[in-house]
């Protein structure tokens, strides 16, 4: 096999390579029965235990009590969008607008019933996190905790009787009290495993309150009820997920990954920081700063260019900006090693010196 890369995409991102190795040999034989995970049915006992085996495993990671269900659905998280409101505003919600994809949520509520924008930091190009206060007499209260596109998280989880947190591009990569929140979703293909999967965590007393007036496809009570098996879920992809949870236990759980998290980010931040105003961090509020995503721009569009095409000769790719941030991204999620950001700081200390 050729060596692997460094891989700074966005999503879908990079996975481990034990975790892409042991799912590759389930998927031809899983454990010596001659047949792969993804032929069997969803109904047999291979898959049914494969899916238990998943959700304790989820359960243990993130200390989920058992006040909260937990599902695998599809659709990504925009579906999330939509169905979030469809099952759970009767009234009047809240949202936080920190970036594209929280806005975009706030957008797929406004058919549902009244939502109130409460923060807003479009007007700086989301490169803050604004300062907020929720009403705790709404159906819900709605944050992305971490803004994929533009480099910042909400560094601390602010308090709410029905919390909805989207997490897609950090769950599992901090500690997280899951308590404080009624609803959890996330996208898998950044922290997870592969695109297709859509990891749900949701408490049953904000799960019962939900309407009921919808087709089941859609209604978050029927496909708990199921177990996450109305219809023929993901299965490969929740086989993914099973053994990247496997390897998030072997790496120590998240108190451990999310120490190597903070060592990785600092390595890149630092190198920003000591550069001389050559790299220039595009988050104002430092406090807030993504450990996932690390949003920095160089001083002209050519030396942007530059600077991808001689970091992808050193194996260093995806590392260019979203189009509405420009500059620089890289992602850092769990399966990102310590010595790829070592790498990039690296890189971006001799780019620097050489171009200042
Ligand atoms: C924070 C966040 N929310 C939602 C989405 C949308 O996810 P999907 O493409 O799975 O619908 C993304 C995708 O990057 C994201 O980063």
């Amino acid at each position: 096999m050729s060596d692997r890369i460094f891989n700074f995409s966005a999503g879908p991102a990079t996975l481990p390579l034990e975790v892409l190795e042991a799912s590759a040999q389930a998927l031809v034989d899983f454990e010596g029965k001659g047949v792969g995970i993804a032929e069997v049915s969803h109904r047999g006992k291979e898959f049914i235990g494969v899916l238990e085996e998943c959700k304790d495993r989820c359960r243990t990671l993130l200390n989920i009590s058992d006040d909260y269900e937990i599902l695998f659905m599809q659709g990504g998280a925009t579906q999330q969008f939509t169905l979030l409101p469809m099952n759970f505003l009767k009234s009047k919600a809240q949202y936080l607008n920190t970036g594209q994809w929280a806005g975009k949520a706030a957008k797929c509520a406004q058919s549902f019933g009244n939502v109130e924008v409460i923060a807003d930091s479009s007007d700086k190009n989301f490169s803050y996190i604004p300062e907020y206060q929720a009403s705790n007499d709404v159906d819900y209260f709605h944050i992305c905790t971490n803004n994929t596109i533009f480099g910042t998280r909400l560094s601390s989880i602010p308090d709410h009787p029905h919390l909805i947190g989207d997490m897609s591009s950090e769950i599992m990569s901090r500690e997280i009290d899951v308590n404080k929140f009624a609803m959890i979703y996330a996208g898998a293909q950044k922290n997870l495993g592969p695109s297709g999967v859509v990891l749900v965590i949701i408490r049953k007393d904000f799960l019962a309150s939900g309407k009921t007036d919808m087709p089941d496809i859609f209604n978050y009570q029927v496909i708990a009820e199921k177990d996450s098996c109305l219809n023929t879920p993901p299965t490969f992809g929740i086989y993914i997920l099973l053994e990247n949870f496997r390897w998030l236990e072997r790496q120590g759980g998240i108190a451990a990954v999310e120490a190597v998290n903070e060592r990785k980010a600092k390595l890149i931040y630092d190198a920003i920081d000591n550069s001389n105003g050559f790299y220039t961090g595009t988050v104002s509020d430092i406090d807030n700063r993504s450990r996932m995503n690390i949003t920095y721009t160089l001083p002209s569009d050519e030396l942007t260019a530059q600077f991808i095409s001689e970091a992808a000769e050193q194996n260093m790719q995806a590392l260019k900006g979203y189009r509405s941030v420009g500059g620089i991204r890289a992602s850092t999620y769990n399966a990102m090693p310590e010595a790829g950001c070592e790498a990039l700081a690296n890189f971006m200390n001799e780019f620097a010196s050489k171009n200042n």
